[in-house]
This record gives C-alpha cells, sequence and structure tokens, in this order.
C-alpha cells in the first residue's frame, strides 16, 4: 500500500477506504464514496469556522502559529518592514517576486497615478450623514467604485484585472481620506503626487491651508511599517470573504467592499478600535486586575488577545511595539501605553490566558500607536483595510488563475423539520419570540 494514504474503516458497513494524503491532507471529495448503501450521499466533513480545512492552495503568505512565523512569498516580515517601503511588499505579495529599482519606479509611477478620484466619487461621500462611520463609508464607496468603472466585470482578462488592481491599491488612501474628512466636516484633499504613498495619505487626511503639506518622517515610515505588517495574512475572515464573494466571479470593487466588510467586525480588523474603546473603560494601570477578572469570569474579552493561528506569539505586534517607541520619541508617549503594558504582563503571567494562549496580537498596540500620530480611533480599522487591499487582490488574482477553485458553495447539516402539511393561516398558532 502506498506510504502517502489513509485507510478508513466505515465501522457502519465494515467497508475499507484508501485515501491519498497530500501535504498533511485529505480530499473532502474522497469521503464521498463512504456510503452506506446506494441511496446514501455519502460522507462530509462538518467544520464549521473552517477549524481544520484548507479551502485553497497559495504560494503568497506563509504562517506558522505555533512558532510566531509570518512570511510574504518566502521573506520573513521582520526583514520586509526593517528594508522595504509598503509599495514594494504590494508588488511582492502580487506578482511573487521582489520589484527591481526599474520595476517599482514603474510601480510607483502606476499606482500614484491613479490616487484621483472620479468626481462624482465626491458626491457619494457628501451623501453620507455628517456623523457617519469612515468604515462604512469607505466600504460602500469602494462598492459604489464598480457603478464607475463597468469594465472591472471582465475578470477573465488579465490586462484589465491589472488595471483594475492599480486603480484600487491607488485610491484606497483616498477614499481612506474622505472618510475621515468628510466624519470630521472637512473639504476633502486631492492627492499629491510628488509625495510618497504613506505621505499622500497624510497629505490627505490632514492638509489644512498650507500650501504644501510636508509630513514628519518618523510617522510617515512609521505608517508605511504599519502598511507592510498588514498588507496580507492568508485565509483569515476577509480574505476568505474575498475569494468566496470572487468565486462568483463579481468584479474586484464588489469583493473587495465585501471582504472590507469583514474585516470592519470587532473580532477581526475592528478590534483596534475595540482595545482602545476598552484601554478608556479601564482607564489607569490600577484597574487592570478588576478588568482581567471580569474577563476570566466571562463578562467580554480582552480585545486585541487571541489568535486563531498564532499560539505562540504574534511576529507583527513585536514589530509594532519596537515601532511604536519610534513613534513615541517624535509623538511623545500615548499615556494607554502604560495600561497596555500592565494588561500584557498581568495576561503573560496568569493561568487563564497562558492555558488558552492568549497573547497580544496585531491590533493590541496598533491601536494605541495610531492614536499617538494622530488617528481617531474610528479610523483604525480604515487604516488596516488600505494595506490589506493588496493583500485581497493578490488573493483575488491567485484564485482567479486557479483552475481548482470554482463558485464558493459549502455544504450544510440539514437540522429542520422533515416535509410539512401547510397550515393555513387561520389554524396557525403564535409563535412566542
Ligand atoms: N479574551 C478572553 N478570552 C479569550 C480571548 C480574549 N481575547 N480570545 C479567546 N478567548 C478564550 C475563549 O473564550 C475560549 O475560552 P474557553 O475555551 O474557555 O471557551 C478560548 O480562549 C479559545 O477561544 P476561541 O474563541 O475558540 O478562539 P478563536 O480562534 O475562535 O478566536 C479570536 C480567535 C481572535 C476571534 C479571539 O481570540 C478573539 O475574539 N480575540 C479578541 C478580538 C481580537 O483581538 N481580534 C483580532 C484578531 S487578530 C487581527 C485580525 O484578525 O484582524
Amino acid at each position: 500500500m502506498a506510504e502517502n494514504t489513509l485507510t478508513i474503516t466505515d465501522n457502519r458497513t465494515s467497508k475499507t477506504y484508501t485515501v491519498p494524503v497530500e501535504n498533511g491532507t485529505i480530499r473532502a471529495m474522497d469521503l464521498r464514496q463512504i456510503k452506506t448503501g446506494p441511496e446514501d450521499f455519502g460522507l462530509m466533513t462538518y467544520d464549521p469556522a473552517f477549524l481544520n480545512t484548507a479551502s485553497c492552495q497559495s504560494s503568497i503568505t506563509f504562517i506558522d502559529g505555533d512558532k510566531g512565523i509570518l512570511r510574504y512569498r518566502g521573506y520573513p516580515i521582520e526583514v520586509l518592514a526593517e528594508h522595504c517601503t509598503f509599495l514594494e511588499v504590494a508588488y511582492l505579495l502580487l506578482f511573487g517576486e521582489l520589484p527591481t529599482e526599474k520595476e517599482l519606479k514603474q510601480w510607483v509611477y502606476d499606482i500614484t497615478h491613479h490616487t484621483m478620484l472620479h468626481e462624482t466619487t465626491k458626491k457619494f461621500m457628501e451623501g453620507f450623514r455628517y456623523s457617519a462611520h469612515p468604515m462604512s463609508m469607505f466600504v460602500s464607496t469602494i462598492a459604489a467604485l464598480s457603478s464607475v468603472y463597468p469594465e472591472a466585470k471582465q475578470v477573465h482578462d488579465p490586462a484589465n484585472r491589472m488595471h483594475q488592481i492599480v486603480r484600487l491599491i491607488g485610491k484606497v488612501p483616498s477614499i481612506a481620506a474622505m472618510s475621515y474628512r468628510h466624519n470630521v466636516g472637512f473639504p476633502y484633499v486631492y492627492p499629491d503626487n510628488d509625495l510618497s504613498y504613506t505621505e499622500n495619505f497624510m497629505n490627505m487626511l490632514w492638509k489644512m491651508v498650507e500650501p504644501k503639506y510636508v509630513a514628519q518622517p518618523a510617522i510617515a515610515r512609521a505608517l508605511d511599517i504599519l502598511f507592510i505588517l498588514h498588507a496580507d495574512h492568508e485565509q483569515n475572515c476577509s480574505t476568505n470573504a474575498m475569494r468566496s464573494v470572487g468565486s462568483s466571479q463579481t468584479d474586484p470593487y464588489l469583493a473587495v467592499a465585501s471582504a472590507a466588510s469583514a474585516l470592519a467586525g470587532p473580532l477581526h480588523g475592528g478590534a483596534n478600535e475595540e482595545v482602545l474603546k476598552m484601554l478608556d473603560e479601564i482607564g489607569s494601570k490600577e484597574k487592570v486586575w478588576e478588568y482581567m477578572k471580569k474577563v476570566k469570569d466571562g463578562h467580554g474579552k480582552l480585545m486585541g488577545f487571541g489568535h486563531r493561528i498564532y499560539k505562540n506569539y504574534d511576529p507583527r505586534a513585536k514589530i509594532i511595539k519596537w515601532s511604536a517607541e519610534q513613534v513615541f520619541e517624535v509623538t511623545g508617549r500615548n499615556p494607554k501605553l502604560e495600561i497596555a503594558l500592565e494588561l500584557e504582563r498581568i495576561a503573560l503571567q496568569d493561568d487563564y490566558f497562558v492555558k488558552r494562549k492568549l497573547y497580544p496580537n496585531v491590533d493590541f498596540y496598533s491601536g494605541i500607536m495610531y492614536q499617538a500620530m494622530g488617528f481617531r480611533p474610528e479610523m483604525f480599522t480604515v487604516l488596516f483595510a488600505i494595506p490589506r487591499t493588496a493583500g485581497w487582490l493578490s488573493q483575488w488574482q491567485e484564485l482567479i488563475a486557479d483552475p481548482e477553485q470554482k463558485i464558493a458553495r459549502p455544504r450544510q447539516i440539514y437540522t429542520g423539520h422533515d416535509v410539512r402539511e401547510f397550515v393555513p393561516i387561520e389554524k396557525r398558532s403564535a409563535v412566542t419570540v
């Protein structure tokens, strides 16, 4: 019998089956042959929330959660954060290799020349309520771009796909900045092509009446590093949404809007905003114990802690902690850092957190850093979505080119009624809710 196989005995029928094992996995479809009789549909797996199911093959991002390793296209995240710019990393994610100097120059030129939004976009934005959350505006405006670029529907045309990818990476900072300016009631600022990706984003956020915006270099670099750290993270909730929605061959604006919607939730990218709310609620270092007791008693979660994959530490959180120190040298220390450090100190010793392998994740320190840089908490998840757009689009490209991928369509275990008699309205009893 071949070595790389699995033998399964079905005790219901005493039949034995041999299925191949490849890359530590068996194919779920190989289980379908396991039946109790001709009427039986065949065996399926049940895996709510995909705890143990690979939904694709990917060569983009590698994570070893037990060892705390994260690599993009084989390069350790620490090396990329130290030596690259975000646009260089976006190129790496999309094309599989780091760009040469010439390729990078052209790439930066292309992205820079697609930062401008169609003037009608301003009108969509103006329609939002003054108090609208920036993430809601961001998601809706990305989706609205589908109406501006109807040709994006041609997802099987590689040149067309690349054109939309460049547009999306170029325009997400502009949409993010407009969402912020709308929320605070400031006029929108147009992009400045003399500036780098992050400097231009800062310009569109914070330029007031000065003729030319000059970004603080340490803040611009720290933001670029944060963008690198957030660029991709294999099959997380929002990337799974991107692939799932993209599998129906919808256009990339609608697929990115769906992915960004998934990111907005507090258990995913929305956690960074929640961390700040939690630190505000705790109030002072002295109250940390009391708060943690509440969490251990089952009242809420420690936001910014825990991860589905990382069960040792999140390597991004380590880099952020280091990078935050550089930012604080310019901005002064965020007073919330004291509370965060105390939370981390206690959690790393406390049985509840140690047993469950709960460590600070990327969102734990990023919010404190963003706040010190001058961002309001409502903007934090939008800041996550900007770089992740490059990751979502890389995963989307891979999906479209993968001959094994079809429309995503999971199975279910039906637990409802068997067929029943129709009840006329006058004979129905009220359902108590
Ligand atoms: N605080 C307290 N307890 C926790 C936490 C937390 N942050 N996270 C998990 N637990 C407990 C959980 O209650 C469970 O305990 P028990 O075994 O007694 O029922 C155990 O740890 C295992 O948790 P789980 O919910 O099965 O873990 P998961 O892999 O399904 O969830 C997670 C991962 C990230 C959603 C979760 O840890 C969490 O909700 N964390 C807080 C939100 C957060 O920081 N999210 C950002 C994630 S990283 C960036 C990103 O993806 O955007």
